[in-house]
């Protein structure tokens, strides 16, 4: 096979962006976990990622050209080169080719929902990809291998390059668990298979704290070895539940999480609130609407004031009824993206082998 010919010198990638059930928040040495998290992949919020890649002069500088939705972006394209340049090592095509990396994200950029796990995990994606056309990497180490890259780029990243449930940080209740890298979790009951994602748009803004700069607050936190105790203590508690079908646990989890998350943003030092009134009042009604149907729904957050609105397919009308009639009130601009679990990750050319 010529690998120069035109068509041959671009890959393409699909990468979701998940949502956290237990939260990472708080990190040390290099993009290690202070606890360990647990989130799903989503289906519709996803980053297309395609890397054009042309031979250079062999040098030891990375040299790329970043494009966002067509249109070259500096921003980004500093914090790419700053990333590839840190784990150059680790792909000889970094110092070979010069990379035109064009992605485009599925979901307003605007929606105030994170980009970083999507794009940084499809740009990974792409680059294992060149690196590994001809050798025969199984597809458990070419995933773990893109985790564990992803993890550098942006800690959330290294959890979207699996379907379904992933855990990211060593636990003692699963030996095959580690900071370093995400693991598919396996043992899922049906009842969590078809897990529907309404995501309802409080505030779509850049939000005024990074969550880097979040977890730098962590480290001096007054609350920090109980965050962590409470993390890990959530972490075996969910993945019971997940296994065992046990919606009931999963909505206390997954509530408690993000307003613990929320906590340690209002009482680190600084002190700063992400939620909004309209947060709030949309968590108010959905746990009224819980104990009056007695359906399957609860909510989390990102760092962000926007609700995730969890629940199974099989009550998707009533809710959406519900969201429509009571919530999107509180939504800017009557704003709610329809999101749902994912299949992970998809390669979209086909030039090369498929694993
Ligand atoms: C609140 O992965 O965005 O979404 O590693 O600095 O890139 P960096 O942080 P990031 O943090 C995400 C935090 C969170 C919780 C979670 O996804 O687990």
């Amino acid at each position: 096979m010529d690998h120069l010919t035109k068509t041959e010198n671009s890959v393409k990638w699909q990468s979701p962006s998940n949502i956290a059930i237990v939260k990472y928040w708080g990190k040390k040495g290099i993009q290690i976990p202070m606890n360990p998290s647990i989130s799903f992949s989503l289906s519709n919020a996803v980053t297309e990622t395609e890397i054009v890649y042309t031979p250079k002069q062999n040098t030891e500088e990375v040299s790329l050209d970043f494009y966002f939705n067509g249109t070259r972006n500096h921003a980004f394209e500093d914090r790419f080169l700053k990333y590839l340049t840190q784990i150059k090592s680790e792909f000889k095509l970094l110092t070979q080719f010069h990379l035109s990396i064009n992605s485009k994200n599925t979901f307003p950029h605007s929606a105030g929902i994170a980009s970083s796990a999507s794009s940084m995990s499809s740009m990974v994606l792409c680059l294992l990809s060149i690196e590994h056309k001809e050798k025969q990497l199984s597809k458990d180490a070419f995933l773990k291998k893109a985790s564990y890259l992803s993890r550098l780029a942006s800690g959330s990243a290294c959890r979207s390059v699996y379907p379904g449930f992933s855990l990211w940080g060593k636990t003692s209740v699963l030996h095959s668990s580690s900071d370093e890298y995400a693991v598919p979790l396996s043992e899922i009951h049906p009842v969590f298979n078809d897990l529907q994602d309404s995501i309802l748009i409080v505030n779509s803004k850049q939000k005024k704290i990074s969550s880097s700069a979040g977890h730098l607050l962590m480290e001096l936190h007054p609350f920090k070895e109980a965050r962590i105790e409470q993390a890990n203590q959530h972490a075996t508690q969910l993945i019971k539940a997940l296994k065992l079908g046990d919606f009931a646990s999963f909505i206390r989890l997954c509530e408690t999480e993000a307003l613990s998350l929320h906590a340690m943003m209002m009482t680190s030092n600084p002190s700063y609130v992400l939620m909004e009134a309209n947060s709030l009042k949309i968590i108010e009604k959905i746990r009224q609407f819980r104990n009056d149907s007695g359906f399957d729904l609860c909510f989390t957050l990102d760092a962000g004031p926007n609700i995730h609105l969890l629940y199974p397919k099989l009550i998707k009308e009533e809710i959406i009824k519900f969201i429509k009639a009571e919530l999107l009130v509180y939504c800017e601009s009557d704003n709610w993206i329809v999101d749902e679990m994912g299949n992970g990750p998809k390669k979209l050319d086909k030039q090369f082998y498929e694993r």
